[in-house]
């Protein structure tokens, strides 16, 4: 079975994760930077992406990747603060424009489609300081970002994300305070920091709409987290409701109001509302959004964008004791099958993304759905022959076929994470993403291609597996 034809075959990076160049040319500090240099070992041994892949000045040889790969589409993200080093667009930095109009033209003149993701977890410190995304100052400032995005780059660009995983990095970053800029806010920073980037989103997408579309004639979405739940115990209700609260408080908190109806699941309104009750608030922890902010909201995204890794078992978990927090609010454990393969927190159920799918069709209005994001790591050391780890591509990708032939899900585009290996967060180079190596202990950053790179391409060119079923 092959894939649809024209099926888009891409490959994704993120700006702080490849690019390096922190401070050159005028470039404005992220969070990851001020994070990364307060060392505390909340990044493994206290690594930074001051220099990651180099990618701000190796832009050639990662296009060499892309081109040995067959790519018909790259994913990359847009380093706010290199060009608009304080984040507004009081100051632009010409630099940086020049930079990402060569990656843009290059792309093009390759035959390949840029798909540019506007903000991938780096917001300038600038802004961070103003409060970042717990303050609604952002709204604003981010909408005047994206339309200066639009402006300059949006006559070669017609595939926008608008934000990336902002369901992970409110979560992750604002509650939990584990990513940049790492102070926790349990049970409200997240819910806090989610309600400002689903405006901020929206807005943007008017201005696209109003501003830039019928000239430009592009897409703008944003790509939303999520891996997939099962009950723990099928026949288990509590299991099965603890369940649905996972899947509405992670993708449907984000999913339903942008592309249903401009609010939250009622599921996800009354479970906060009634938890904060018993816990003294005096209204829900939950912000709600005008009459207004629900027109503005609802209708929000060209097409569905969705990031799979793994999969999880979810159990019901009574909070006993009342505590804050969102996982506290969801009154849950998951929790993997032990005897599934994992490295760091995915493990190897590449099943779930064909069950996503099939949600997201069923639930959404069988939309238009892209797959900006799927892969799995090796550890470091990583072998050049990763034969086993193309095992999940390749199951992967069986998947997507039933998901299309068989459920009817209007899948056109998928991106593997991650062209290269690259600074994963908290676990700096440990984790390794790429097709392609990197050397980090060498300054000429060599990249090389391993057996998944090799074996992708050739998928690409078939457009699809061979002797698959
Ligand atoms: C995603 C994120 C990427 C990458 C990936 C692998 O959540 O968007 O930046 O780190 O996970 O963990």
């Amino acid at each position: 079975m092959a894939f649809p034809a024209g099926f888009g075959w891409g490959a994704a990076t993120a700006a702080y994760q490849v690019e390096g160049g922190w401070d050159a040319d005028g470039r404005g500090p992220c969070v990851w930077d001020t994070f990364t240099h307060q060392g505390g070992e909340r990044v493994f041994k206290n690594q930074t992406g001051d220099v990651a892949c180099g990618s701000y000045t190796l832009w050639e040889e990662d296009l060499k990747c892309i081109k040995q790969l067959g790519l018909t589409h790259y994913r990359f993200s847009l380093s706010w603060s290199r060009l608009l080093p304080d984040g507004t667009t009081g100051f632009i930095n010409q630099k940086g424009i020049d930079y990402y109009n060569k990656v843009i033209n290059d792309l093009l003149a390759h035959g390949v489609t840029p798909l540019v993701t506007i903000y991938h977890f780096d917001l300038p410190q600038a802004l961070e300081d103003q409060g970042g995304w717990l303050s609604e100052a952002i709204i604003d400032i981010f909408d005047r970002y994206a339309q200066f995005c639009f402006r300059t780059f949006g006559d070669r660009v017609k595939q926008w994300i608008t934000i990336n995983e902002p369901n992970t990095y409110a979560l992750i970053a604002y509650e939990m305070g584990i990513f940049a800029p790492g102070v926790p806010h349990p049970g409200t920073g997240g819910y806090q920091a989610a309600h400002n980037m689903i405006k901020a989103h929206a807005r943007s997408w008017h201005s696209y709409n109003s501003l830039f579309r019928r000239e430009q004639k592009g897409m703008v979405s944003l790509s939303l987290f999520f891996g997939w739940s099962e009950p723990a115990d099928p026949n288990s209700v509590p299991d099965r409701e603890a369940t649905m609260r996972v899947i509405s408080f992670t993708l449907d908190f984000f999913a339903k109001p942008i592309f249903i109806d401009g609010d939250y699941p009622e599921l996800v309104k009354s479970r906060v509302a009634s938890m904060s009750k018993k816990q003294g608030y005096p209204s829900s922890r939950l912000p709600e959004f005008t009459e207004e902010e629900k027109k503005m909201i609802k209708g929000t995204a060209d097409f569905f964008a969705v990031q799979y890794y793994t999969t999880r078992f979810v159990k019901y978990q009574e909070n006993k004791k009342g505590e804050l927090g969102f996982i506290q609010d969801m009154e849950i454990d998951y929790f993997p099958d032990p005897s599934w393969k994992g490295v760091g927190w995915i493990y190897f159920v590449p099943w779930g993304i064909r069950k996503l799918l099939k949600y997201i069709k069923d639930t959404y209005n069988n939309p238009v759905i892209y797959i900006t994001e799927n892969g799995f790591p090796q550890r470091d050391p990583p072998s050049l022959d990763d034969t086993q780890r193309w095992e999940y591509f390749r199951q992967t990708f069986q998947e997507l076929l039933r998901a299309i032939h068989v459920d009817g899900v209007n899948l056109q585009l998928y991106c593997a994470w991650s062209l290269l290996d690259n600074f994963e967060w908290n676990d700096g180079y440990n984790t390794r993403f790429g097709l392609f190596h990197v050397d980090f202990e060498d300054p000429a950053r060599p990249r090389a291609p391993y057996t998944s790179a090799k074996e992708y391409a050739k998928v690409i060119k078939n457009n699809g597996l061979e002797g698959s079923s």
